[in-house]
């Protein structure tokens, strides 16, 4: 069966992402590093009569990501890679401290990177896959007091754009979403959004991705 690995599954866009591409003959392995916001999205897709997986991860680590990797070869037939863990922190760039930023990077640019890098192989050897890069408006254009959110999601986009050309002719597809602002629990420890409660559901943005990826590999959702 094929199977669909989406990176941060455990809530928000992630978790909605699920459950759109398990209705769409996915198994789904989710991958988070909080074992009960996976296991709990692990249930919803049971109840909606598909299958899920969970593999508790913190993506920013190479060595962990290298040991899970065969794991996930050798047990699935991996058809899409949906990298979308990342984590918010905003204010002003001098009130941010060094910790804040390099996890920023770490999560959002790095993680991403060492997850393509251990499950990209596999596709090639097949020719076939899809990796969905979910990176943000704030890899399109800078934004006030999100100067190193929108830098580490600019560094993505940089890579996933680059890999778009690298495996143009290949069938391998590589496929780029810029959103806006979500409701989400992304927003939980944060003021930076006066309400989120006005943003986009990710249900929303969910089966937007799910219906633009057929026809484009570039998705562009602008906040409401
Ligand atoms: N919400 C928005 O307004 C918005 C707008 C544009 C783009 N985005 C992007 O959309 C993506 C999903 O965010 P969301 O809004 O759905 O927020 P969210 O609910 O906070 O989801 C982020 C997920 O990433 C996981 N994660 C964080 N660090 C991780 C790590 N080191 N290793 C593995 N998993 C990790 C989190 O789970 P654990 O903490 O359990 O690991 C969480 O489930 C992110 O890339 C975000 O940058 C969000």
């Amino acid at each position: 069966m094929k199977t669909a690995v989406i990176s941060g599954g455990g809530s928000g866009l992630g978790r909605e992402l699920a459950k759109v591409y398990s209705n769409e003959g996915y198994h789904i392995l989710l991958l988070g590093r909080t074992k009960e916001k996976l296991q709990s999205v692990k249930e919803e897709i049971a109840v909606d009569g598909s299958t899920a997986s969970c593999i508790t991860l913190d993506i920013a680590c190479p060595e962990d990501v290298q040991k899970i990797s065969k794991e996930i070869n050798d047990k699935h037939d991996v058809q899409l890679l949906i990298n979308n863990a990342g984590v918010g922190i905003f204010g002003p760039f001098l009130d941010m401290p060094f910790e804040e930023m390099d996890k920023m990077l770490s999560v959002n640019f790095s993680g991403t990177v060492y997850l393509t890098k251990a499950l990209l192989p596999a596709m090639v050897e097949k020719d076939s896959g899809s990796i969905l890069n979910i990176i943000s408006t704030a890899g399109l254009r800078g934004k006030k007091h999100e100067s190193y959110y929108a830098a580490s999601k600019f560094a993505l986009r940089g890579f996933a754009e680059s890999l778009q050309k690298e495996f143009e002719e290949t069938g391998i597809q590589i496929i780029n979403a810029y959103m806006g602002g979500m409701n989400t629990p992304f927003w939980d420890e944060s003021e930076h959004v006066q309400d989120p409660s006005r943003l986009r559901s990710p249900r929303e943005v969910a089966e937007i991705i799910y219906e633009e990826s057929k026809i484009s590999a570039e998705i562009i959702i602008e906040s409401k």
